[in-house]
């Protein structure tokens, strides 16, 4: 027998254990491993029936990314096919019960429904989440799963892509029953009373009475439409699974399957599956550091202990809350601390009316959190988070004071977004403990860390760092001490061209509207609105010195700021504000535009979406050239990852980095030379973008030849 798929015989009933670690993927072997158990097991006189379990921690946990990536790239044998091995475990002349743990996501239970009966571990996961690598399930998924549970949803399933727990599935009927205690056992013992009971080989395949009838289905369809366009901006998978899934309704079982297949294949090789697939696999390689192998000591953190219950100091205590990790919550005034401890209890009291968790739950992670007005503890803390005011003169205070209190072996962390990572470990007499740890807004909910190396840094402490962002469940990527790191330093000239755009010619709205159907998350001036245009002021003062010469600076952020217009807020910013906070667009912030553009002599012009587009994306992608080659990001693909698990940039789309590389980087280049000609030098191409392009590479190929050089060292 192969040793990826083991056949045994329990009390009767052919036990055959998929063995293919870590989780059990349908990659070659195993398909033709449970054809050759099948074959045996209903040859065995002494098994009336045959059950199907996941060895070690899951059931099949999916098709094996790789594979889809090679197909989604057009190479390897074409997108994996599933259809033989499927119709192979429908007409076994045996039961066959399918048992459940882990997670069954996506080909995983496709196989699952497969099987005549299906039973789960209570907390066992199951779904199709195809549509969050840009593809529909292609192994029979999309024919089987609305023969099971009805139509309406399948299609709730596979457009949303969420897992269901084994109790829902049941009420559904996708699985037949929840064991409690040892599933194996369980899963022999439903396997023999099916056999005992005679009950029919119950194919999915021809089950029919949950397929509702065509005017009903009608209405379930256009609903399942809507829902994919609102919650699926501008894709195209959550559309055609919809497709698929009437197909099911409407046709016999083979050719639904042959549509659903059609459908598949036009998903797989589209680009927006090719960048999906291209984001799963950056945020796994994140974690991968040079210098950093794997098994580098981290230091446990088992307390942390945080100084300002701010915006960021309150959502990162929470975020350790979540985690389990104890955390000391220090201010300066008991006035502000309490607002902060409200602002938490207020968070954590709207996720348990939303039913995310039990009020035993919040008050679990609530007693973890310890208000504090002193240092009483700090020196037990294993972690001292530093996310008061953003001033270095505070920072220097506040860890000169840590310098003194913290234990030797405590990892001492910013939260600046701006400062220089160096100087403020200067004043401590351990710099090597020092590092920036940068989260985003609402950090209980963000989940993007930056994580900056400053030069003395040691690497047990970014190992340590690369550690806790794991356990708060967030993606921590590793990057240089510049200003801005990668994050912010490409949003700047991001920004700036927006506002360069309107002085030009573009409304605020126009931009935004532009940006949000590239697939922003938001429009730029509404982030600038929510952020405070005080504070976009405040940075844009901090940073003047950094202009270059020739590069022309917008005018109309600053009389906002003067005018008090500070967004959100204050009710006004680049839009008005009505009591539900939507943004209005704003004659009277057109009238300024106007009259700054014509004092400073600026032509107005007619502006199109694309040059709009073009304009915004490539400086942040030119920025993004410059980051790479400079060292202070280690791949592109990290840069994708910051911006789409930080900024909004639609996932489809793969990254500010890999967007260019679907664009072409010639075409890029040659967009920013008429750029530079028309504009001045700041749109001076990027020398690694300029190289490439002449190369006729990509970012994606950098990263690959770097990555080489990454296993050598
Ligand atoms: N707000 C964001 O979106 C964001 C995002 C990333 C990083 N940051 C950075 O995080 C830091 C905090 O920002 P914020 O938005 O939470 O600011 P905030 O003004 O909301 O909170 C800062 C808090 O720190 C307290 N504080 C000041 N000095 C202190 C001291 N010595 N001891 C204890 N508490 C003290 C203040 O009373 C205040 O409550 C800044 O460095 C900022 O640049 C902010």
């Amino acid at each position: 027998m192969d040793q990826l798929v083991n056949l045994t015989t329990h009390d009767g009933v052919a036990v055959i254990v998929i063995n293919n670690p870590p989780v059990n993927a349908l990659s070659p072997g195993v398909p033709e491993g449970l054809v050759a158990a099948l074959d045996a097991a209903e040859k065995d006189p002494s098994a009336d029936a045959i059950v199907i379990i996941g060895g070690g921690r899951t059931f099949i946990a999916g098709a094996d990314i790789k594979e889809l990536e090679l197909a989604a790239a057009g190479r390897g044998s074409g997108p994996p096919e599933f259809h033989g091995i499927l119709a192979r475990i429908e007409n076994t002349a045996k039961p066959v019960v399918m048992a459940i743990h882990g997670t069954a996501l996506g080909g995983g239970n496709e196989v699952a429904m497969a099987g005549h009966y299906r039973v789960a571990v209570p907390d066992a996961q199951i779904g199709q989440p195809e549509v969050n690598l840009g593809i529909i399930p292609g192994a029979e998924g999309t024919q089987r799963l609305p023969r099971l549970v009805g139509v309406a949803a399948a299609v709730d399933l596979c457009v949303s892509g969420k897992p269901i727990r084994a109790p829902e599935a049941l009420k559904l009927g996708l699985i037949d029953r929840v064991i409690e205690g040892d599933l194996l056992k369980g899963a022999v013992h439903f396997a023999r009373e099916i056999a005992k009971e005679g009950a029919p080989l119950r194919k999915t395949s021809e089950l029919s009475e949950k397929l509702g009838s065509e005017w009903v289905d009608a209405s379930i369809y256009v609903a399942g439409r809507d829902q994919a366009r609102r919650t699926r901006r501008n894709m195209l998978a959550p559309l055609k699974v919809v497709d698929a899934i009437e197909a099911a309704a409407t046709l016999p079982f083979e050719e639904g399957c042959k549509k659903e297949r059609e459908i598949f294949v036009e998903c797989i090789q589209s680009d927006q599956a090719r960048a999906l697939i291209h984001a799963f696999f950056a945020e796994r390689a994140v974690a991968k550091i040079p210098d950093i192998p794997k098994d580098m000591p981290v230091y446990n953190i088992r307390e942390a202990a945080i100084i300002g219950a701010g915006t960021m100091g309150g959502g990162i205590a929470m975020a350790c809350a979540n985690a389990g990790i104890p955390v000391l919550l220090k201010e300066v005034e008991q006035a502000a601390l309490d607002r902060g401890m409200a602002t938490i209890r207020r968070n954590y009291e709207n996720s348990v009316k939303k039913g995310r968790f039990s009020q035993e739950v919040m008050d679990q992670r609530m007693a973890l959190i310890h208000p504090q007005l002193t240092y009483e503890g700090f020196e037990r803390a294993d972690l001292i988070l530093e996310a008061a005011f953003e001033s270095m003169d505070l920072k220097k205070r506040i860890f000169g004071e840590l310098d003194k209190i913290a234990k030797l072996d405590c990892v001492l962390a910013t939260n600046t977004s701006t400062l220089d990572i160096d100087e403020i470990a200067s004043v401590t007499g351990i710099p090597r403990m020092v590092i920036g740890l940068h989260f985003f807004s609402p950090a209980n909910v963000m989940r993007l860390v930056e994580i900056v190396r400053g030069k003395a840094t040691s690497k047990p402490v970014v190992a340590t760092a690369l550690a806790l962002a794991k356990k708060l469940g967030k993606v921590g990527v590793v990057v240089g001490n510049c200003r801005g790191f990668v994050g912010n330093r490409m949003m700047l000239p991001y920004m700036r061209e927006a506002q360069l755009l309107v002085e030009e010619g573009a409304t605020p709205e126009q931009v935004d509207r532009a940006l949000y159907n590239f697939g922003m998350a938001m429009g730029i001036f509404a982030v600038d609105d929510m952020g405070g245009i005080d504070l976009a002021y405040r940075v844009r003062q901090e940073y003047k010195h950094l202009e270059k010469p020739g590069m022309r600076m917008p005018l109309v952020l600053e009389k906002l700021f003067h005018m008090g217009r500070y967004g959100q807020k204050t009710g006004a910013g680049w839009y008005r504000y009505d009591e539900n906070r939507k943004p209005i667009p704003d004659p009277e912030v057109h009238a300024i535009i106007e009259k700054t553009a014509h004092e400073a002599g600026i032509p107005r012009r007619h502006i199109s979406d694309d040059e709009i587009i073009e304009r915004c994306i490539y400086i942040m992608i030119n920025e993004g050239a410059k980051i790479l080659e400079e060292g202070y990001a280690l791949r592109a693909a990290d840069i994708d990852v910051i911006y789409l698990t930080g900024y909004g940039f639609p996932g489809y789309r793969g990254g500010p980095m890999w967007y260019a590389d679907t664009v072409g980087l010639k075409r890029v280049r040659d967009r920013i030379r008429e750029f530079r000609a028309q504009h001045g030098e700041w749109w001076e191409p990027a020398p690694l973008l300029d190289k490439l392009a002449d190369q006729g590479q990509t970012f994606a190929a950098w990263d690959a030849a770097h990555e080489h050089e990454m296993a050598v060292a």
